[in-house]
């Protein structure tokens, strides 16, 4: 167990800092900027993929130790050592999926290490964050036993930067396998009679950096053997992700492409050689401060650096449409997905806390973060299957906050939740008319309104972003192609930007909007300035001819 560090010394609840509070505060004296939208509801695009609302869990910080896993002698409530509170609070989310072990830590792990009685199990350096020694307390069973309860579908990244072939091979065989074999017959001997089912097989983790330092051929080669003896056994069918590209290198996704030759596409067909990789993933993380030492506080903030954050994090659309682009030469077919596997913010560490440890607050900043990056992925279903936010728990963007017994929904959190009903529904096109408006972010101009659509079940999801940090924002939603009934709205903001929840206040929570009409086709809602709102209708799409 990771021993418990200073994190008590976390920012204070919701005061912004003095040099926020002038520009940020006073929100409501701006005059209402106007924008006016088109849905078509009868334009059915790409399914949204439910692992687009994925997540990541590190041996990082108190990702694992103390957000997932408390041990089975905890004082908080757990299931065989796993904190209830998270899983609850996860599986209201519909969690899809969960990535693990890392992050650089997958490039460091040895999956027999963590197998066995706990008490015999060795001990390691956690090199990368933090420098502490892992006790291996938490290991492939009580992973498995994590997504079980979760009901998410398990991302296991393997080691190929430190692993061997041979170590990956026997890893999933270990997992996947039903009869005799040897690694069925270890698992079994741990206690674990069932082989689980793997869907989501990563070949390592950031191989130009971490997971390395290899340059593109290098590693295409490495991905082709690891893929090729990662096996599927019995049922269990690998959807093998090759690791892939920081931000906007899409040199490195070339290079996979070009390696994938005659594997392109190719289903996994067990036992005979012809497995490689189905899908490549990329990084993007919202990393604003001039240095990557003065990243920034993630609570202490001025308007204008607010809106670089926002441009930064808008940028995350131009990059996916990047890798698409080149993999559309590869692959007109889109057979090959994209994923990307780590998202989110990252900012400066909380005073006083590890700065191994990755932790920070999270405020209405994040929230429309979030909401941006969920309106690109949308636009982009056609490609982008997969994406993970870093990380669920205790890190960087997290999604829920533990200390001790408690537990904190932070305003990312919201968005996942308000978002949910996007999950495996249609995406519909919904376009501005006219001009957006917009504000100045540094060099560039910052357009502050943001959304996306979608329909499942004969119901409509419309997301709406005001990112404006002042001015209330009024939508109108010309409806094409269908009826609309019923609409129902809610609102995620708080007075400020820097507003965060923690144990004792919770200022960001979601409230219903009062402030949407509709009349002849016509959505209005008035968003608040910095705010996140969902908007759902029943809808029958009118007929051809009519
Ligand atoms: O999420 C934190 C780290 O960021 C991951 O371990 C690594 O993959 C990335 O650089």
């Amino acid at each position: 167990m990771l021993i418990d560090d200073e994190r008590a010394a976390a920012a204070p609840a919701t005061a912004p800092p003095a040099a926020a509070a002038a520009s940020v505060l006073g929100a409501a004296a701006a005059p209402a900027q106007r924008v006016q939208a088109v849905l078509d509801v009868d334009l059915p695009g790409p399914r949204i993929n439910r692992h687009l609302y994925g997540h990541f869990a590190e041996h990082l910080g108190h990702c694992v130790y103390g957000g997932f896993w408390v041990g089975e002698d905890s004082e908080v409530p757990n299931e065989a050592g796993i904190r209830l509170d998270v899983v609850e609070a996860l599986r209201a989310l519909d969690i899809p999926n969960l990535r693990w072990p890392g992050g650089c830590f997958a490039d460091t792990y040895h999956w027999r290490d963590g197998v066995g009685p706990r008490e015999q199990r060795p001990t390691m350096v956690n090199s990368h964050w933090g420098d502490v020694v892992e006790d291996n307390s938490f290991g492939t069973h009580e992973f498995m036993a994590l997504c079980e309860l979760l009901g998410a579908a398990p991302y296991v990244s393997a080691n190929v930067g430190s692993g061997t072939v041979r170590e990956a091979a026997e890893w999933i065989e270990y997992l996947t396998r039903a009869d005799d074999s040897p690694m069925a017959r270890l698992r079994r001997a741990n206690g674990r009679d069932e082989p689980w089912s793997v869907p989501f097989w990563g070949l390592g983790n950031e191989p130009w950096g971490c997971g390395g330092g290899m340059g593109a051929a290098a590693y295409a080669e490495l991905a082709r053997q690891f893929g090729t003896y990662s096996l599927d056994h019995g049922d269990n069918h690998l959807y093998r992700i090759a690791a892939g590209a920081a931000d906007a290198d899409y040199r490195w996704t070339e290079v996979l492409m070009q390696n994938l030759g005659r594997y392109l596409g190719a289903g996994p067909v067990s036992g005979h050689g012809t497995n490689t990789y189905q899908a490549i993933s990329f990084h993007h993380y919202t990393i604003t401060g001039p240095t990557w030492d003065e990243k920034g506080s993630a609570t202490g903030f001025d308007t204008d650096e607010y809106y670089r954050t926002m441009l930064k994090a808008r940028g995350v659309e131009r990059i996916i449409a990047g890798h698409a682009n080149v993999m559309d030469a590869y692959d007109p077919d889109k057979r090959v997905g994209l994923v990307l596997d780590e998202w989110g913010t990252w900012f400066d560490v909380e005073p006083g806390t590890n700065p191994g440890f990755l932790f920070q607050q999270n405020t209405v900043r994040d929230a429309l973060v979030a909401a941006v990056h969920f309106d690109a992925f949308h636009r982009h279903a056609d490609r982008l299957v997969m994406a993970n936010i870093a990380q669920t728990v205790n890190v960087l963007q997290a999604v829920l906050l533990t200390d001790g017994d408690t537990l904190v929904l932070t305003p990312t959190y919201h968005v996942f939740a308000m978002n949910k009903g996007h999950q495996d529904a249609t995406s519909l096109p919904l376009t501005v008319r006219g001009a957006a408006p917009s504000r100045r972010a540094g060099e560039e101009e910052l357009t502050t309104f943001s959304a996306s659509a979608s329909t499942k079940d004969g119901q409509v999801l419309v997301s709406l972003s005001n990112l404006d940090a002042e001015a209330p924002l009024e939508v109108a939603l010309h409806v094409r192609g269908g009826t609309v009934t019923a609409p129902h709205a809610r609102v995620l903001t708080a007075d400020h930007v820097s507003a965060h929840n923690t144990a004792t206040s919770t200022p960001v929570a979601v409230r219903d909007l009062d402030e949407v009409h509709l009349r002849d086709g016509v959505l209005t809602a008035t968003l608040p300035a910095h705010s996140f709102a969902t908007v759902t209708f029943a809808t029958v799409t009118f007929a051809t001819g009519d």
